[in-house]
């Protein structure tokens, strides 16, 4: 196998990047993208910036991707690096790169000296549990994860609470 390279994506990489995004939802049983949904992902990552993207390649292939924005504690006072998606492709998985991926969100977190770095996993995935574990990190127990959806939001809106 080539040396995998992993490195910050460019726009170049967008199509790159939509098809892993889609396989990870593939593999997590949830709806991808739509295709405004998909431009907004572009535009998010490579316009305004507002999300990070790290991608694995070997040779061209694109087979891995990290995709990372921040958040803030009031109470420690520093920003949280929360992990959204982590994705290595089947064949290349347990070979060490969602690992070497990790730790470039580390480097990245200590370098903007993050309190934290969070994220959610689905309750069957016991694999990426695993490796999660594995690196050290640990299921907040005492903590419930809560949602508004956007039809939600916007019946809200309208209607005040
Ligand atoms: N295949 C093999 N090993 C795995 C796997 C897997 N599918 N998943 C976890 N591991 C374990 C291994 O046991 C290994 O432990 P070891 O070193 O003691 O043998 C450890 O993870 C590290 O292995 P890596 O090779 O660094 O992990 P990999 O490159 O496979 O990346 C990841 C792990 C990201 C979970 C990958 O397997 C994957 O993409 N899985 C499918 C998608 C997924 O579950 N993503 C995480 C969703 S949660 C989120 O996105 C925030």
């Amino acid at each position: 196998m080539q040396d995998i390279v992993i490195r910050k994506a460019k726009p170049k990489d967008s199509r790159a990047f939509l098809k892993l995004v889609r396989e990870l939802a593939k593999f997590e049983r949830l709806k991808p993208p739509s295709e405004s949904g998909k431009r907004r992902l572009v535009q998010d990552t490579f316009r305004t910036k507002r999300l990070k993207l790290l991608l694995a390649f070997s040779g061209r292939v694109p087979l891995a991707y990290a995709l990372y924005f921040f958040t803030y504690s009031s109470f420690l006072a520093k920003p949280t690096l929360y992990l959204e998606d982590l994705f290595v492709l089947e064949t290349y998985r347990g070979q060490g790169i969602g690992s070497r991926m990790f730790e470039m969100l580390i480097r990245e977190a200590r370098r903007l000296h993050c309190g934290r770095i969070e994220w959610a996993v689905l309750t069957w995935n016991s694999k990426a549990i695993k490796f999660y574990e594995g690196i050290g990190a640990h299921q907040l127990k005492e903590w419930h994860y809560y949602r508004l959806d956007e039809s939600r939001i916007s019946k809200l809106a309208r209607k005040g609470i």
